[in-house]
């Protein structure tokens, strides 16, 4: 087994808010290094089951190493979470007790030299969570307009300098590597100014607009909600403000029997809330974690649990479950719909 190269982080509160069971089937969205994935295997064990999702192969690679005791337990599959409702009945993984999204990078990755994803080591800009994604961050640098460029800096990296940094980018041009960058956006807004890096903000948010980080988000969390059982549980530890305004609107929204706006005298909406809270306020690591850890200082965890009647649930399944039929390869309905019966019962 190889040795463990990033520390879950928050690691007993997830598991706590997933609230692990002994044959509880839950799926890790964001497998990296296995960490939360191998804990949620031992809790749930024996019986438990896990389906682990993970965009980028080398990640992939290392959870499988790290879980290979649990083979028997496990199927890891390398996709993108944007997929999620596709890939659970896909491989007739569904309905779930329990569903973690631990966004962002893996240790793995940013401490890997040739990824482009950190601005200390010299790189080809890239950034790819997958090598099948068309899109690099060399590619948005050198063929976007200043505007665009500002725009996406300003909106994915909240940096205050964004234009400053386009204007000077776009003078630049071709960028092809990460020190190139960051000599780049030194040039423009000058050096370390307090503790975040000058070129920090630009590199979170190409590596946002590269991978759809934020889109691919909002979309996999809706899909979530469908795939949980009575009283599922969606965890999500998020590590920047943007990331976690979306899992925040959504598991408040979820959560609400009316979302019309406050102004409208009476109900028209006829929304139905899908989620409780667990955690009504965030979840954040402890001072002794962040010591340890100090990736984990910016980590938030929010968790929601599933509000639905059985008969609700089939219902809805029977429903989605049709849509999907018409894209899924190899599919049967009636026999996954026998198989969901049965493990509904279960869960
Ligand atoms: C913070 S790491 C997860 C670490 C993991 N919880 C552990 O304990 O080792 C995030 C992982 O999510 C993956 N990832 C990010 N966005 C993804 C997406 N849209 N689809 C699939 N995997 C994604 C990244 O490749 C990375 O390996």
């Amino acid at each position: 087994m190889s040795a463990p190269t990033h520390i879950p982080v928050l690691l007993q509160e997830v598991i706590e808010a997933l609230a692990v069971q002994p044959g509880g089937r839950y799926i890790d969205c964001t497998l990296g290094a296995g960490g939360h994935a191998a804990a949620i295997l031992d809790r749930s064990s024996p019986g438990g089951q896990l389906l682990g999702i993970d965009a980028d192969p080398e990640a992939l690679r290392a959870a499988k190493a790290r879980l290979e005791a649990y083979s028997s337990s496990t199927l890891l599959v390398n996709e993108n979470f944007v997929d999620l409702e596709a890939i659970s009945i896909k491989h007739d993984f569904l309905p779930v007790h329990g569903i973690l999204f631990d966004l962002g990078l893996s240790s793995l990755q940013l401490n890997s030299q040739g990824r482009g994803f950190s601005f200390q080591h010299d790189a080809p800009l890239d950034m790819r969570f997958s090598p099948s994604q068309e899109v690099t961050a060399a590619d948005i640098i050198n063929t976007s307009s200043e505007a665009e460029l500002a725009h996406l800096i300003k909106t994915y990296g909240e940096e205050g300098h964004s234009h400053q940094i386009a204007h000077r980018v776009v003078q630049e041009r071709p960028i092809n590597t990460t020190l190139q960058l960051v000599r780049t956006i030194e040039q423009a807004v000058g050096g370390r100014r307090g503790r975040l890096h000058p070129a920090t903000k630009t590199f979170q948010a190409l590596r946002i607009a590269v991978n759809h980080e934020l889109e691919h988000l909002e979309a996999a969390l809706k899909q979530a909600i469908n795939l949980l059982g009575f009283e599922g549980r969606l965890v999500v530890i998020s590590y920047h403000s943007l990331e976690d305004r979306i899992v925040k609107q959504l598991m408040q929204q979820e959560s609400k029997d009316c979302i019309c706006p406050p102004s409208t005298p009476i109900c028209v909406c006829g929304h139905k809330a899908s989620l409780r809270l667990i955690n009504k306020r965030v979840i954040t690591p402890s001072p002794a974690e962040i010591q340890l850890n100090p990736r984990s200082r910016s980590a938030k965890l929010r968790a929601a649990e599933r509000i639905i009647t059985r008969d609700e649930y089939y219902r809805t399944t029977e429903e989605h479950s049709f849509s999907v039929q018409l894209n899924a390869e190899g599919w049967r309905r009636p026999a996954l719909l026998k198989k969901l019966r049965v493990a509904f019962s279960a869960v």
